[in-house]
């Protein structure tokens, strides 16, 4: 079987095949996602929320990063792994991003690595290009700017940070990115920049025009209940099944039915 690449995703958007791309943290979800057939695993740094329990990305640091690519990486035959930059990794020089990239490659095993940012990160963007490192961008909403902006918020709403928006999008192409993230911006918006930019375009609370979707994995599987943002849709409901499981595991060790005398040696 073999991996997708930069350039079968590329194929699958001229095509007008859609993307999928899930998030993941661990071996035995990478394993599942792959054998569902997922194009990406996104390392995340969701995970700070996720399975770290902070309550923004802000502290999510470069040995996270590293640690779970690495677990992610050894589930993932056919997808392609892409390792989202912490905060602080890239935004104080190119040095740092290339150095930390390369990490999130050699060390975490990842593919490609995922920034946050426009205009802004065009050098980054250009250096890890040049340096054999594929970048997936992020546009839109960025959670590692949530202190700036005030808060998880639609961007690209009035015609100028729409525009704006557009031109990062060509901006990142042009720098070399061999896809983006588009993170809640409105549906006609991502579709215009669908259109705009010859790469994929993979959306999250960014309607249905984009190349490809994006959703973190615990929320599509109902097992992250801190807050569900509106453009999630669950695809099952796990948490309740979870429960009833440690619960049912708690009683019957109480009460002596497990282990019984077919687990015991
Ligand atoms: O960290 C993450 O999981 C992400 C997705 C929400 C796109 O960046």
């Amino acid at each position: 079987m073999s991996r997708v690449t930069t350039v079968q995703l590329r194929k699958m958007k001229e095509a007008g095949e859609k993307i999928t791309v899930l998030t993941a943290y661990d071996y035995s979800m990478a394993r599942l996602l792959d054998e569902a057939g997922i194009d990406v695993l996104l390392v995340g740094d969701s995970l700070g929320q996720v399975v770290l329990g902070y309550d923004s990305t802000i502290p999510v640091s470069m040995e996270d990063m590293i640690h779970h690519s690495r677990a992610v990486a050894r589930g993932a035959r056919r997808a392609m792994v892409v390792a989202d930059m912490p905060f602080l990794s890239y935004q104080v020089s190119v040095e740092d991003c290339l150095y930390n990239a390369g990490r999130l490659l050699k060390e975490g095993g990842a593919h490609a690595v995922k920034l946050e940012g426009g205009r802004e990160i065009v050098d980054r963007v250009k250096a890890l290009v040049a340096a054999g490192i594929p970048v997936m961008g992020h546009l839109g909403l960025l959670p590692q700017a949530v202190h700036v902006t005030g808060g998880y918020r639609v961007q690209g709403r009035d015609e100028d940070s729409a525009r704006r928006i557009v031109e990062d999008a060509r901006l990142l192409e042009e720098a070399g990115a061999f896809s983006l993230v588009l993170e809640c911006v409105p549906a006609s918006v991502a579709a215009e920049i669908a259109r705009a930019v010859s790469i994929p375009v993979i959306g999250i609370g960014a309607g249905a025009g984009c190349d490809g979707q994006v959703l973190v994995t615990y929320d599509l599987l109902g097992l992250f209940s801190d807050f569900t943002p509106r453009f999630v849709k669950r695809y099952a409901d796990l948490r309740p099944l979870v429960l009833d499981a440690l619960r049912r595991f708690k009683e019957e060790v109480r009460e002596g039915i497990f282990p019984g005398p077919e687990h015991s040696f």
